[in-house]
């Protein structure tokens, strides 16, 4: 494959991995940098793609201590891995916090009569001390959900493969291969 079908390949991977629960693409690791500059990482569902603006999209509650995170340090990077493709993507991006908007209100709509509702409208704040397990009960009346939107500034696509492994980076539009 060119760099260019390369390229189209990982956008069509991100895309299917929203609507496919199975995909090994939707649970990606998402690292963040904490004010003491300690890297920060933790398992999310990517929930949709916009391969034209080059941006992913995530939900989360926006108590969580990656928003803080977040707006100390906008910068963060995005790690995939698909044991089927034998693809590994890692994604640096810029990401911003989406707290309102037609997009946030737009999300909501579609998630607030399923399960995962409840994970938005706990009292307390994830991570907040409780004195058991399942001590999450109370429930507040609006949402907290909000989105990250993350612009991608640099893709760096590895392929473990018995023919060889080949690596390609992609930057501001433009591939090269590099050593694996
Ligand atoms: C499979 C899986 C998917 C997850 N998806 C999300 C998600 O989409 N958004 C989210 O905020 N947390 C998600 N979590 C929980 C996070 O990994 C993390 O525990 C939580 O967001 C708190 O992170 P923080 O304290 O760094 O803010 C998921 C965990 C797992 C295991």
């Amino acid at each position: 494959m060119l760099p260019q079908q390369i390229t189209e390949s990982i956008w069509s991977e991100l895309h299917h991995a929203c609507s496919d629960k199975l995909h090994a693409w939707r649970t990606p690791v998402l690292a963040t940098v904490d004010a003491s500059g300690y890297p920060c990482a933790r398992t999310v569902v990517l929930r949709a793609v916009d391969a034209a603006s080059q941006q992913l999209f995530i939900y989360t509650d926006r108590r969580s201590p990656k928003i803080q995170e977040l707006l100390h340090c906008k910068h963060a990077e995005i790690v995939f891995w698909n044991a089927t493709l034998n693809w590994q993507l890692r994604a640096k991006a810029e990401i911003e916090v989406l707290t309102q908007g037609n997009i946030l209100e737009q999300a909501w709509e579609n998630i607030k009569h399923s399960t995962a509702s409840t994970d938005y409208l706990r009292n307390q704040h994830p991570g907040a001390v409780i004195n058991h397990a399942n001590d999450t009960s109370q429930t507040t009346q609006e949402h907290q959900l909000c989105i990250l939107a993350a612009r991608v500034l640099e893709l760096d696509w590895l392929e473990l493969s018995r023919n060889g492994n080949r690596r390609l980076r992609i930057k501001n539009n433009q591939a090269e291969w590099l050593v694996p």
